[in-house]
């Protein structure tokens, strides 16, 4: 009897409980805790609505670690899902080593005060996983996660040595808001306004954001988007664990509109993380910000168009160079009809329920503190194929002018 806690109640975790829910075989009891039971209620009325089953809710502030270990002695879960924000993954880690819980999240842990994308904290809890025989896997999302599987898979079945990685995230979709991000809004400002750093040659190397783009054409016939070079948390670990690497970038398509609003707001001070006085009171610009622009969850109805997420990977192979670049592309409007959220939400749902999955049918477990790279890659790539992503392999560079469609 597998019993599972998803933390958490936004886009992603709707999209994870409904997909969890589509698979009574491997998860057999769904508890759902959030900070807003509101939200809880709402996931479980449209899980019950598309599925037929129940979820059950309970409040959690997640922050409170007392409140989280009372809440896992209590519902005594196989695995808790955390899929509410990075803020909250070593508060859940610590209740998962004291209730002898394994542990899931999609993004690194960052401290509040400073927006820095690293895996340190966490993996500096391997040794106290390891002795109690729990298995946490972190970054199991779309990216980090699925883009760490495609590279790994790469590597597994198409070459001998990789020597170079572009991981190109296209969202090209759109809607009829002004200025939205598509998820937590918090998070995504500070992960896009950061230092870029790139590896090369052995170290990272910085840039200012927005330095450095280009155009990409995504296959498919989804169209051209500009594309900005940025860091992004798989950068760490692909590169430790693929020392071959001699040049790894992380790349984002962002809209003129997008990028426009986001200069403004940051030339004003709106997305400062650090707390400003205001009539006595201390305000967080950032989180003012959050709480005036749409919520990401709202934004299916209304977006139309495909994300287009994939990895290019040169190396060799038998002494021969090789390029190959594995996507997945997916549709807001299907995505929407199907769970009730966008694809961005979507592709990050799929993966986190794809890594539960795994870790339960004990495929993917292994005691200690893992990123995706960690585990063979191909049970995790069927999956993909057959519970809603899709993905396409083409043997051709599309960073090369005259490979563009
Ligand atoms: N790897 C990837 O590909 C990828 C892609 C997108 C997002 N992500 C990650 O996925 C996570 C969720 O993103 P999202 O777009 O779903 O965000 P979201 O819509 O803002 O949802 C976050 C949820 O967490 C809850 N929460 C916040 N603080 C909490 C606390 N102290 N205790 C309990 N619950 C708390 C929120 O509750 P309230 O409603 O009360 O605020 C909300 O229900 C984030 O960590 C994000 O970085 C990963």
């Amino acid at each position: 009897m597998n019993t599972i806690l998803i933390v958490g109640a936004g886009g992603v975790s709707s999209v994870t409980a409904h997909k969890c829910a589509q698979l009574p075989e491997v998860f057999h009891k769904i508890h759902l805790a959030s900070r807003t039971l509101s939200k809880c209620h709402l996931v479980a009325a449209s899980v019950r609505q598309r599925t037929g089953r129940e979820i059950s809710t309970h409040h959690l502030d997640a922050d409170n670690l007392d409140e989280s270990i009372l809440l896992l002695r209590t519902l005594r879960p196989d695995l808790l899902l955390n899929l509410a924000l990075p803020y909250q993954n070593l508060t859940l880690m610590d209740a998962c080593l004291a209730t002898g819980t394994s542990y899931l999240d999609t993004a690194n842990y960052e401290p509040r005060e400073i927006a820095r994308f690293e895996y340190k904290w966490q993996w500096q809890y391997h040794e106290r996983f390891r002795k109690q025989n729990l298995c946490a896997l972190l970054g199991s999302g779309f990216d980090p996660g699925v883009t760490n599987v495609f590279t790994s898979f790469a590597a597994k079945h198409y070459f001998d040595e990789i020597v170079e990685l572009d991981i190109v995230d296209v969202n090209g979709g759109e809607n009829t808001e002004s200025f939205a991000t598509n998820f937590n809004s918090e998070i995504n400002i500070r992960e896009v306004s950061a230092v870029c750093r790139h590896w090369e040659n052995g170290q990272f190397v910085e840039s200012p954001s927005f330095s450095t783009h280009r155009t990409f054409s995504c296959p498919e016939g989804i169209g051209d988007f500009e594309i900005y070079r940025m860091y992004h948390e798989e950068l760490e670990s692909l590169t430790q664990a693929y020392p071959s690497l001699r040049r790894a970038q992380f790349w984002m398509s962002f809209s003129p509109t997008y990028l426009r609003n986001l200069k403004v707001l940051s030339n004003v001070g709106m997305t400062g993380i650090q707390p400003v006085d205001y009539r006595e009171k201390s305000v967080v610009p950032l989180q003012f910000l959050k709480s005036l622009l749409p919520d990401p969850g709202s934004l299916g109805e209304s977006t139309t168009g495909k994300t287009c997420i994939g990895c290019i990977i040169r190396g060799t192979k038998e002494e021969e160079h090789r390029t190959i670049y594995i996507y997945n592309s997916c549709s807001h409007e299907s995505s929407f009809a199907e769970t009730g959220s966008q694809a961005v939400s979507y592709t990050t749902g799929i993966p986190a329920m794809i890594g539960a999955k795994l870790m339960l049918q004990g495929r993917w477990f292994e005691a200690g503190v893992w990123n995706m790279e960690h585990f063979d890659p191909d049970p995790f790539m069927e999956d993909l194929n057959t519970l809603g992503l899709p993905w396409s392999i083409e043997e051709h560079d599309p960073f090369l002018k005259e490979n563009r469609p």
